[in-house]
């Protein structure tokens, strides 16, 4: 069977659950753990389990179907799951609820042997290959009250047409590519993702008109590895480009014709696969922010070899200041962990060296999590929970005494923001973001939600900047 039919017969199930629920007012759930690969994986679900006619609560005790989408890059993402089941079990004999768990927690044995264990009142297992088979899964339960899982070893196909229920509507996330073929030493995805595989540009492009059409103003383009968008082989049928696309920079123009549509990001990138093409791409397209997010892991060329990163120190300072030669106003973040095996003080130096040196705006910062089954967890000289913690402190410190800097430089100047909507926690304010991301607080009372506007900077605020209007935008 191919894609299309396979998603042709989840539909039908969807059907067939909304027949069963059919006037029983039934409320599902859904807690998501992870990245942002994750967060949309969990809109699709989202958009399944809606059209099978349950309404969304963010109460678990209401819930006649409660969903868990998990992540397993860290060991505290795991740890937040089981304390949460931990508490359902008397929720679910109370009010008979269905209980699934899907995600990239689900692809590893250990964790389902740790379930059917510890917690065997759970109904669905299912893997990151199988989001898509969610209906049938549920249908299952429905039918024959049997516990069942639903978990495959080999890589997924990438399914098109499923139903998706966007959390914003002015900004949308759209995956371009699934899995990694990258193995950092560190690092369990690759295990839970399997390889890489990338979405016609085809279905890319209309998804993104689609949105454009519907009043979405940001699109975020998502990948474990972005800007390696393009392994032609699962394309036979469609050809191996659309409308000039064959490549991440090419979709990156494309997506940039797209009217509608103000502002494009994406996530995440390698250093390593950051070709020429793709920074002049950048540097042309107008509504590519200029805020690149470039994961450096570690400063130290000899920790970098050791994760896999397959990149030094020089290279990626080189590659920060070819970006910055072409890209005006380029701002970076990054990511880093903290405490790899093997890391000395002067490989953290570097570390901190490097963050000095490129002054990011933003900076996702993780101590070191040993994840089972990855080369990291056999290295020896694992570095002691204290150090760790004590190497976090410091990194943190300098981070946060760069962004103070850094939001001084934004005072006076003009930023043009895209305003999201009135602050959660003032009624007379709206926030909106910068280019680079920073959110910005305004005070105005008429709506601006979704307008591009420019704003001139008046304070800042450590996690905020405050401005003033100037001049609205067209729209
Ligand atoms: N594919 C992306 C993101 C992967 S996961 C990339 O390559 O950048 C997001 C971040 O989690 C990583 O960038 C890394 O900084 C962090 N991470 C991954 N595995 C980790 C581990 N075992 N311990 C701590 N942090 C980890
Ligand atoms: Fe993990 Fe590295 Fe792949 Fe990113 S590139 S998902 S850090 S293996
Ligand atoms: Fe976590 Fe899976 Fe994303 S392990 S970070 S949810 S790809």
């Amino acid at each position: 069977m191919d894609t299309l039919q396979e998603i042709e017969k989840q539909k039908e199930y969807i059907n067939q659950i909304k027949k069963i629920n059919e006037n029983k007012s039934l409320k599902y759930t859904i807690l998501t753990f992870g990245c942002q690969l994750n967060e949309n994986d969990s809109e699709k679900i989202c958009g399944m389990v809606e059209e099978m006619g349950y309404k969304y609560t963010d109460n678990f005790k209401e819930a006649n179907l409660a969903i868990f989408n998990t992540c397993c890059v860290r060991e505290n993402a795991e740890d937040r799951l089981f304390g949460k089941l931990g508490e359902l079990k008397r929720i679910k004999e109370e009010n008979n609820m269905i209980i699934a768990i899907g995600g990239c927690m689900m692809q590893e044995k250990h964790i389902i042997e740790k379930i059917h264990e510890s917690y065997p009142f759970v109904d669905i297992i299912f893997g990151t290959h199988t989001l898509h088979k969610l209906p049938e899964d549920i249908l299952k339960i429905l039918v024959n009250h049997k516990k069942l899982q639903d978990v495959i070893d080999i890589d997924g196909k990438v399914y098109e047409g499923l139903p998706i229920k966007r959390e914003s509507n002015l900004k949308a996330s759209v995956t371009i590519m699934y899995g990694c073929n990258n193995f950092c030493t560190y690092c369990i995805v690759p295990y839970v993702r399997g390889r890489e595989r990338s979405r016609h540009p085809k279905d890319i492009l209309e998804e993104i008109e689609g949105l454009a059409k519907e009043g979405y103003k940001e699109i975020t383009l998502l990948g474990q590895n972005v800007n390696s968008y393009l392994v032609a082989e699962n394309w036979q049928n469609l050809g191996k480009s659309y409308r000039g696309v064959n490549s991440f920079a090419t979709l990156l123009r494309e997506v940039n014709k797209i009217q509608g549509i103000e502002r494009i990001r994406f996530v995440s990138p390698h250093p390593k696969d950051f070709t020429d093409d793709v920074i002049e791409a950048i540097a042309d397209c107008e509504k590519v922010c200029k805020l690149v997010h470039l994961p450096l892991q570690s400063g130290s060329s000899k920790v970098l070899k050791s994760m896999n990163r397959k990149y030094t120190k020089k290279q990626y300072l080189d590659l920060v200041e070819k970006m910055r030669a072409k890209i005006p106003n380029l701002t970076l973040s990054t990511d880093i962990i903290v405490g790899f095996a093997g890391e000395t003080e002067e490989d953290f130096e570097d570390t901190l060296d490097v963050v000095r040196k490129v002054g990011f705006e933003q900076v996702y910062m993780f101590i070191y999590s040993i994840r089972e089954g990855t080369p990291g967890a056999k290295m020896e000289n694992q570095i002691p929970d204290n150090i760790k913690h004590k190497r976090f402190d410091r990194l943190k410190e300098l981070v946060e005494s760069q962004i103070e800097e850094d939001n001084k430089k934004y005072i006076g100047t003009v930023q043009e923001i895209l305003v999201e909507g009135k602050s959660k926690n003032n009624e007379n304010t709206y926030t909106g973001r910068t280019d680079s991301n920073k959110v910005v607080i305004l005070d105005e009372t008429e709506d601006i939600t979704g307008k591009l506007i420019k704003v001139k900077i008046v304070s800042e605020h450590m996690w905020y900047l405050k401005g003033t209007i100037i001049r609205r935008g067209e729209n």
